[in-house]
């Protein structure tokens, strides 16, 4: 499927093999990079100990985990537009026994049906990339935090504007994902609009181009054979022309990662 901007994520883009492709890369249960030490990284600074979460773009579940076990949120509502990925969430909070701090509700692109003030921090793991209307968004994100909450995300941004470059293109066909990329300062701009103060962002293209190669390294070489007998020799292929094109992309600094926290003023 190609993908194009402003359009909503399409249920089911991440098919059986792009979500096996993934956690074999990222970990059990994650679909984004650096597991549980880039969460450990994106709240350094931010403590959520008896928080009420909601997680936008929750997919399986590890990341919730985490801020509950690692990180002390007293509850996560963990919200994605894909209930076949819900229900693999919901049966790994069960195994894990956290079902009564972790629920999950699936949702249509769109406003966010939760109350106003009804939580302490909207968090976001590499999910916003894929929502068109970042205004939007973040006013919905606003609404819900209680006075005094807090935003706290990760995100896949763009350096430059204007048309994405062929290179860029090309790994959006490869990808096969619908990603609507905001820069920096498209976020920041957006997150004023909101209403929010006390805004940090921090960069994070240096650490995912040197983790993007190591991937691609990976998955040409050592974790090649694994990938074909998984999903077969063309998905194989693919998957490994899919990651020059990442690395490619990195490089140019046209998808840059990015950290963006923000406060409801109080
Ligand atoms: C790259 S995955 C990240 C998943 C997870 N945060 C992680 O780190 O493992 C992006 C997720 O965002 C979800 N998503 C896309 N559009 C969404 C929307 N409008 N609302 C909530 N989730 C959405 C996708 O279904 C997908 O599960």
């Amino acid at each position: 499927m190609e993908s194009t901007a402003d359009q909503a994520s399409v249920v089911g883009e991440y098919d059986d093999a792009l979500q096996a492709l993934l956690q074999l890369l990222w970990g059990d249960g994650f679909l984004s990079p650096g597991g549980a030490e880039e969460i450990r990284r994106l709240l350094a600074g931010s403590d959520i100990r008896g928080c009420r979460v909601l997680d936008v773009g929750a997919a399986l579940g590890a990341v919730d985990q985490l801020l509950v076990q690692e990180h002390g949120a007293a509850s996560v509502v963990g919200v994605d537009v894909d209930p076949t990925m819900l229900r693999q969430l919901d049966e790994r909070i069960a195994r894990a026994g956290l079902s009564a701090q972790i629920t999950s509700l699936c949702v249509a692109p769109g406003p966010l049906p939760v109350a106003d003030a009804s939580f302490d921090v909207v968090f976001s793991k590499d999910s916003i990339v894929q929502i068109p209307d970042k205004r939007a968004l973040f006013s919905d994100v606003f609404r819900i935090l209680r006075p005094g909450g807090r935003f706290i995300a990760s995100d896949w941004l763009r350096g430059g504007s204007g048309d994405y470059s062929p290179e860029m293109a090309e790994y959006f066909r490869l990808e096969g994902i619908v990603y609507n990329m905001a820069s920096m300062e498209e976020s920041i701009a957006a997150l004023q609009a909101a209403g929010f103060t006390d805004i940090e962002v921090f960069d994070r293209n240096k650490w995912y181009l040197e983790l993007a190669r190591r991937e691609l390294d990976s998955l040409a070489g050592p974790m090649y054979p694994l990938l074909v007998e998984r999903l077969g020799a063309d998905k194989a292929d693919h998957f490994v022309r899919n990651w020059r094109q990442l690395v490619l992309v990195v490089e140019r600094g046209e998808l840059r990662p990015g950290h963006l926290k923000a406060t409801r003023p109080a």
